[in-house]
């Protein structure tokens, strides 16, 4: 298996050679551009690639918004905030950047099909070492590491949102994937100011097979009558502690990724429990996306209701 061979030892030299260090983060929505931002702030040459050129200059911009409120809060200083902007580069031509980075991140629409197409091309133009990371929140690693030659290499690194705050990075390990390759992704993962959590590869993985069903259990309490949406995300945030209601947090995801979740949670592990609430579809199919479409169980922008 010389695919995999090759791809151990480039690992390897990721760690010890700074030059090395660039990544490709494809798909410049909300996921990718936070992504994209924490590997150039560490010092990664980082591609920002979408389908939509305009929005990889959104996220462009938005992190150098992010980046501005760290330098105001004195977390960044100038030097380090001119660096890292030169670091974050957009790729409107994915084809041109695939064999000059080492590491490529997929953070695009959650959809299988799609998916597969994208790690087919990424599998077909990145150097054979070039190790491949899926974002994805639910969908099967090992299933997307099949359109890959050498699937040792494909894994999943699961961040979350938003991606500049918050620490933990899931390192999903497909049936493929070999051990040296997760090492160093968590290398990479710790590299980049973030906290590795390994896991194995199994729908919605760990952290949104326990958060989607609470967040869909919260739709369903409002779709009842239960409660209103301010009381039912106040008994989470003081009764529970969480830091933001489900409400709230599932407008921040997006109710678009939410409702593509828990279809892959209800699809693949065969479960009532994980139907997504019929509201949430309603929503979706509506255009109520959340934050990033203004509206979603609250309201944003002008008249913003949100939390
Ligand atoms: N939103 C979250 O809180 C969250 C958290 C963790 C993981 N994720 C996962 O991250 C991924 C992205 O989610 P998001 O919330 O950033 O979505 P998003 O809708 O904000 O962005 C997705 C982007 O992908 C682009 N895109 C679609 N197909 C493409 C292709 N073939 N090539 C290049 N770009 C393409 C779209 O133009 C869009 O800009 C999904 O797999 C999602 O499940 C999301």
């Amino acid at each position: 298996m010389p695919i995999l061979r090759d791809a151990e030892a480039a690992t390897h030299r990721i760690a010890q050679d700074v030059s090395l260090r660039q990544v490709v983060v494809v798909g410049a929505g909300t996921m990718g551009a936070g992504i994209a931002g924490v590997f150039a702030r560490a010092g990664w040459v980082t591609w920002l690639h979408d389908v939509d050129p305009a929005v990889i200059e959104r996220g462009i911009g938005r992190v150098g918004r992010d980046w501005e409120r760290a330098v105001a809060r004195g977390t960044l200083d100038a030097g380090q905030l001119a660096a890292a902007a030169s670091n974050l580069r957009p790729a409107t031509d994915l084809l041109t950047v695939l064999p000059t980075v080492t590491v490529v991140v997929e953070a695009i629409v959650e959809r299988e099909d799609a998916k597969a197409a994208l790690f087919a091309t990424v599998g077909t133009h990145a150097a054979p070492d070039t190790l491949i990371a899926s974002n994805t929140s639910s969908i099967s690693i090992s299933r997307l590491a099949s359109h890959v030659a050498g699937p040792g290499r494909v894994l999943g690194l699961h961040f979350f949102n938003p991606v500049s705050s918050l620490p933990l990075v899931e390192v999903v390990r497909g049936a493929e994937t070999t051990d040296e390759v997760v090492g160093q992704a968590s290398e990479i993962v710790r590299g980049i100011g973030k906290t590795p959590v390994v896991v194995s590869d199994a729908p919605g993985f760990v952290g949104n097979r326990i958060l989607l069903p609470m967040i869909n259990e919260a739709i369903l309490c409002l779709e009842q009558g239960v409660a209103d949406r301010e009381s039912i995300d106040a008994v989470m945030t003081l009764g529970m502690m969480h830091p933001i209601g489900p409400l709230a947090l599932a407008d921040l995801i997006g109710l678009d990724v939410c409702l593509a979740i828990l279809e892959v949670l209800h699809r693949d592990l065969g479960q009532e429990k994980y139907r997504p609430a019929p509201s949430l579809s309603e929503m979706v199919a509506a255009g109520k996306l959340g934050r990033k479409s203004g509206e979603g169980f609250y309201a944003y922008g002008g008249t913003r209701t949100g939390p």
